[in-house]
C-alpha cells in the first residue's frame, strides 16, 4: 500500500510546535488534541514513535511488546482519500518490525471512519468507557488488535 501523501519526514527535523499545531488544525475539537509539551515528550522519549508527513501525524507509545496508538489524524483537506487507512497500515507495519505483538487504541464511538479503518485492520472492541467524551457526551471504544 502507498500513497503520495504518507511521505514520512525524518523526527529529527521535527519541532514541537509544528506537531501541535498540525495536530490541532486535524481535529474539530481541541480537546483532543495534544499540548506543545506533550509533543515535545514525544519527540525525544524513544517509548514514542511519530509518523508525520506534510498531510498526516501517527503518535504511537511502545512498551516491551504492546503498543498503543495515541493518535491519527489528516488534514481535513486530504481526509477521505484513503491518508489515515494508509497511515495505520504504516504505523503497524513499524510496529511489527519493532517486535510489538499487541496494539490497543481508543475512539470516540462516534468517529465512523476511524473506527472503519481499525476494523479493516483486525481491530476489535474490548471495552467501552461511557460518557468518556463528556463535553460531546460520547462514549470511547477501546479496542485492540494482534499482529503477526
Ligand atoms: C479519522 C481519520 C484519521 C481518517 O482518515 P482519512 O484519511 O479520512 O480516512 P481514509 O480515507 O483513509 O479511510 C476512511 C474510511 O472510512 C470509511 N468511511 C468514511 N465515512 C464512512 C461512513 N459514514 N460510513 C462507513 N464508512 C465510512 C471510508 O469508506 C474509508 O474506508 P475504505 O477505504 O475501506 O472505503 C481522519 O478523518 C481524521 O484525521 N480525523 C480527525 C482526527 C481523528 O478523529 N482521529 C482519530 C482518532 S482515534
Amino acid at each position: 500500500m502507498s500513497n503520495k501523501f504518507n511521505r514520512y519526514l525524518c523526527c529529527k527535523s521535527l519541532r514541537p510546535e509544528e506537531l501541535a499545531t498540525f495536530h490541532s488544525l486535524c481535529f474539530k475539537n481541541a480537546e483532543n488534541t495534544f499540548s506543545k509539551k506533550s509533543m515535545y515528550q514525544f519527540l525525544i522519549n524513544s517509548n514514542y514513535r511519530i509518523l508525520y508527513s506534510k498531510f498526516c501525524l501517527g503518535i504511537t507509545q511502545v512498551a516491551l511488546t504492546e503498543a498503543e496508538i495515541l493518535t491519527v489524524a489528516v488534514l481535513p483537506a486530504y481526509q477521505n482519500q484513503g491518508v489515515g487507512k494508509t497511515l495505520v497500515n504504516d504505523i503497524l507495519l513499524d510496529l511489527s518490525s519493532h517486535g510489538i505483538e499487541k496494539v490497543f487504541l481508543e475512539v470516540a464511538s462516534n468517529n465512523i471512519s476511524a473506527i472503519s479503518i481499525y476494523n479493516s485492520y483486525g481491530f476489535t472492541s474490548c471495552r467501552i468507557r461511557k460518557n468518556y467524551y463528556r463535553t460531546e457526551n460520547l462514549d470511547a471504544i477501546q479496542m485492540s488488535t494482534s499482529l503477526q
